[in-house]
Formats: structure tokens, sequence, C-alpha cells
């Protein structure tokens, strides 16, 4: 009988402190054993001159989420968690949204339901909190923590989302008590809607004027408000997607105080700018996204704050639509004014490459850093350490096999996603994810899917290790 399920032999392993040369041992899906000669085994997967990596975490996801009337996700979570196997993940995290007066148990279920039996890679859920009601922020918020949700976001932007100053400081309560992590999406709304209405008053709709819409201030401003909001509570904040040099400054300044203060940098910040959104007949659409992206500077910053460590997590921010769709990026209000165009666009399979080729490649990063930027950190940060995240004994076999030579376009058909294009078109990227493996069982290999829907599964977590 063999000792082990699968041998991953002759790889060179990184994990998010330590590089070194061994063969792994995978039982039941998870790592039995590092060492040499470790004997026979079913599967012998040779990876020589590759690098073995934990696979990675994107904790920043949104899959079949309502977005609005007409408008239609690109993704379920079939095609969300393929892409994302795809790019070399083995876990990721989506949203579940509480619509206005609806529970967030109800809103679980319904995420639960869509997802259940779909998914090639694992999925955890964090929580959008928009009604934090007496009922939501005295029993339910308390009880999902303790199921395993310990994770919320909320947003000081969007209408039907946007939670007052008050709201804030009372879902930041509740994580203080509960020892959950808030993640805060920070644009000053009032801000964005006077500068949306002035915008349209002199008649500049098209989606260039997203940007114009959303300055550096307006997220500046509220990524500063939602640290002293978090200050006054006393309690762990992650701002998410962070763009520009003065957000990711305040998030510093926090830091540099003592306060548990974290920050998320995405791959649009790094690689795209608003010219982007420049496009002739709503191509500019395929870029609109909040915050959008900046410029060089920006960019430069956020690698700054990726290097330095002001930043923890690097996720894709995932939000998928199709381009030419009228469900989707041409949706016909949206012709009217940039207003109207559904904010987000795709990238769980394509972050990993883009951090690989443009960090380690170009030697922004070493390999350590780029692991931790995408699993290990994130596994710390929302409870999944050290089940994933690393790979070591015990640990769930969730591994990507990366050839660091192979020098690629990105291209849309690459990415195996549900959208009809990427913002990454035409990007030359050195390093791609030939094989991925959730809990010992190989997923995608050599751009083949091999997995089957429905081992990916939902996992509950811990508290955060930082709250
Ligand atoms: O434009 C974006 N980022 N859409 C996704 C929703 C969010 O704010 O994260
Ligand atoms: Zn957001
Ligand atoms: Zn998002």
């Amino acid at each position: 009988m063999s000792s082990f399920d699968t041998i991953i032999r002759g790889g060179r392993i990184a994990t998010a402190s330590d590089t070194f040369s061994c063969d792994i041992g995978i039982k039941g899906g998870l790592v039995a054993a590092l060492g040499y000669d470790l004997g026979q085994a079913d599967e012998v997967i040779d990876a020589a001159g590759k690098w073995v990596l934990p696979g990675g975490i994107d904790s920043h996801v949104h899959i079949s989420q309502p977005s609005g009337e007409g408008i239609v996700m690109a993704d379920d979570f079939e095609s969300g968690t393929r892409s994302a196997a795809f790019g070399g993940n083995t876990t990721i995290m989506p949203f579940c949204l509480q619509e206005k007066k609806q529970s967030l148990r109800e809103a679980l279920k319904l995420y639960h339901a869509k997802a259940e039996g779909e998914c090639y890679v694992d999925v955890s859920f964090h929580l959008i909190v928009a009604d934090p009601t007496e009922q939501v922020l005295g029993q339910e918020l308390p009880a999902l923590v303790a199921d395993g949700y310990t994770s919320f976001k909320v947003f000081m932007t969007y209408e039907g989302l946007a939670l007052s100053d008050r709201e804030m400081l009372e879902v930041m309560s509740v994580a203080r008590e509960t020892r959950a992590l808030v993640m805060v999406h920070a644009e000053n709304d009032d801000a964005i809607r006077f500068l949306t209405d002035r915008l349209e008053r002199a008649g500049k709709t098209a989606p260039s004027f997203h940007a114009t819409s959303r300055p550096p201030i307006v997220e500046r401003e509220a990524t500063h408000r939602a640290i002293s909001l978090a200050e006054i509570v006393d309690v762990p904040v992650m701002i998410v997607h962070v763009s520009n040099r003065e957000a990711m400054e305040e998030i510093r300044r926090a830091q540099q105080k003592g306060l548990k203060v974290f920050g998320e940098t995405c791959p649009q910040y790094l690689v795209l700018t608003e010219k982007d959104l420049d496009g002739l007949n709503m191509e500019g659409a395929k870029y609109v996204c909040s915050p959008p992206p900046r410029d060089n500077a920006s960019q430069i910053a956020c690698w700054e704050g990726l290097q330095q460590g002001v930043f923890s997590v690097f996720s894709s921010d995932h939000c998928p639509f199709r381009h030419d769709d009228p469900r989707g990026k041409l949706v016909p209000k949206g012709r009217t004014s940039f207003r109207w165009v559904p904010n987000g666009i795709p990238g769980v399979a394509a972050r990993l490459p883009i951090l690989f080729s443009e960090g380690v490649v170009k030697g922004r990063i070493d390999i350590n850093r780029f692991v931790a930027l995408t699993a290990t950190n994130h596994a710390k940060m929302y409870g999944l350490y050290p089940r994933k995240g690393t790979i070591a004994v015990g640990s769930d076999a969730d591994i990507a096999i990366w050839d660091p030579d192979v020098t690629q376009r990105l291209t849309h058909s690459l990415l195996r996603d549900g959208s009809d294009y990427t913002p990454y078109e035409g990007l030359e990227v050195t390093g791609w994810p030939v094989l991925t493996m959730v809990r010992g069982r190989v997923v995608v290999r050599n751009g083949r899917l091999e997995g089957q829907k429905g081992h990916g599964h939902h996992v509950a977590r811990d508290r955060s290790a930082y709250a």
C-alpha cells in the first residue's frame, strides 16, 4: 500500500518565511510529510524546476451579488471558483450581501444555496452589513460570528449600502465584543454625490468622469474617518481596495501610532490608470470600479505599501460584469451617465500572475512576500491559519505549482470566468500557475480543468489572529 495519496516531488517550496527544496507527501487531503525519499504514492507529481506555493487565498471577491435593477453579475459560484482555480487560488472569500430590511441569516441561506455543490475551490463568506438594526446588532451578528462568519464589510458609499458614522460605530462595537474583523470601503458618499451632480449638470457623463467624481481626497477623508471611528471603539479594521498614496499614508500613520489598522490593495491599482477609462463607445466602462484606478504616482505608492507592510493583503476585488451586455457594463442607463455603470471589474484569475510577474519577476518583492500577500496573511487575517495559507505538516494540501519561466500575454480566454473581457488584456506576464490542488485533489493541470464542482466547500473561520 502506498504511504501517500500524492507526492509532489522535486519542487522548490516557498512559504511566507522560508524557501527550501523537498518533497511533499499528501494523505487524506492534508500535507502529511515534508522530506526526501518519501516512498510510494498513488500519484507522483513532478515539480522539478517549478515553485510549489500555498494556493492563493483571495479574501475580496464578489459572486452572484445583486447589483441593481436589470444588472446581473457575470459569475456564479461555478464560474467564479473555476476562474479562481485557473489563477492558482484554492480558497476565495466572497461577500454575503444583506439588503435593506433583510435578515442577515436569511441572506446567508440564499448565498449558501447558490454555492452548494457548485464550487471548485473552497469558499468562506464575509458578511456585508447594510441594515444594522437592533436585531442584527444584538442577535444576528453575535450568533453568526460564533458560527464562523468572523468578518464583516461596511460601506461608506453606494446608495442602499452606505452607513452613517453612528451606524459604523454600532457595527464596530459589535465587532469589538465578538472579536470580529471589520472591513471598510472608504469613500465619502456625500462628496461623490455632490461631484457627480456637478459633472452631470456640465454634461460630463462619459465613463471617464467616474474617476473625476471619486478623486483621491474622497478616499483619503473616508479612510481617516474610518480609522478615527475604529480608534474610538478600539477595534481592528481592514481598509480594503486602497488606491493611492494619501489613503495609504493615513493607514501608515495609524499603524505607526500602534493602532490595529490594516490595508489591502488590488491589481487594478498597480497596472491600470484612470486613462484606461477614456475609451470611446463605452470602452471605458470596462474599467469602472471604485475606488477608480489613479495615476503612475499612485501605482508607485501602492507598491511601496506592499513592500513596506502597510498593506498586508493583496486581493482582486473580483466583481465581474460582462461588457457587451445590456445586463452588464452596457446597461442602457449607463450610456446616459457614468453614475449608472455597474461598479466592478473581474480579476480573480489575473491577481496572482500579475503580482508574480510585476512583483517577483521584476524584483519589487521576493517570493516569500508574494506568498504572504497572496495567501498566508489572508489566512491569518481572517481566521484560517494554519489550516490554510501555508505548506506545513497538518495543513490542508492547498497548493499551486508555478512555472516561473512561462511568458505570455493575458487574454480573457485564459482566465475562464463568466465575463467577456479582462481589463488586463494584452499585459505580458512571466510566471504561471500550472497546477492547482485543493485539499489534495488536482483541480486544474496545465490549463485543463480536472476538478469536480462540489469538491470546494464552505469553511467556517476562527477569529482573526489580529482581533
Ligand atoms: O467597484 C467595485 N469595487 N465594486 C465592488 C464592490 C466593492 O466596493 O468592493
Ligand atoms: Zn468596496
Ligand atoms: Zn469589493
